[in-house]
């Protein structure tokens, strides 16, 4: 899972335009700018949901090879992050594109709102110059990685918890 942090969340809010980059299936790069990014949270995952209106090479990119990558970069923001993704869907129609599309209308109605692509963020890089540049600050953690992590704290919590010695002739102390 990858839930992006609350300071991650204002500055995407407060970045206007975010480089939206897709590669070929033969590695060709695109870039682009984009407007609309809407972060949204389901389960344990954040997802974007971006609207293709002009979408050209993007499309074509995507349709061959469904991951992006996106930073999160103005003035108006002090961090910079990275976040890489996975394309996976692409709808044209159904409740979550109607409700999509007419927040996106409701203040841009000229829109064509041909699709909304929605991607599941899958890590997240630090952009930041300095000692951490590029590395990895969020990243996605699959099931058996979580249940091997719970399985570690399970262990030294029950091992130290063994190691707990009753003082003799102090009844009033239990553990
Ligand atoms: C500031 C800005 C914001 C844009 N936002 C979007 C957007 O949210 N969705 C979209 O489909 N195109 C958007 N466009 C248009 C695309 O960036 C681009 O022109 C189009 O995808 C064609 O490029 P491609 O062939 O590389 O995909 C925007 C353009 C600008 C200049």
């Amino acid at each position: 899972m990858v839930k992006l942090t609350e300071q991650m969340k204002e500055d995407l809010k407060k970045v206007k335009v975010l480089p939206l980059a897709t590669c070929s299936r033969s590695g060709v790069p695109n870039v682009i700018p984009i407007g609309i990014c809407e972060l949204v949270e389901k389960d344990d995952d954040d997802y974007l949901l971006l609207m293709n209106n002009y979408f050209l090479k993007t499309m074509a990119n995507i349709n061959e090879n469904p991951k992006v990558a996106i930073f999160v970069w103005s003035p108006e923001v002090t961090a910079c992050f990275q976040m890489k993704g996975d394309v996976i869907e692409i709808a044209d129609s159904g409740k979550e594109y109607e409700d999509f599309i007419g927040r996106v209308k409701a203040v841009k109605p000229q829109l064509p709102g041909k699709h909304m692509v929605v991607v599941r963020i899958t890590d997240v890089f630090n952009c930041k110059s300095g000692e951490t540049a590029g590395q990895k600050i969020l990243w996605k953690f699959s099931e058996n990685s979580q249940k091997i992590l719970y399985e570690i704290f399970w262990k030294i919590w029950t091992f130290s918890d063994f190691l707990k010695v009753v003082p003799e002739n102090q009844p009033e102390y239990s553990r």
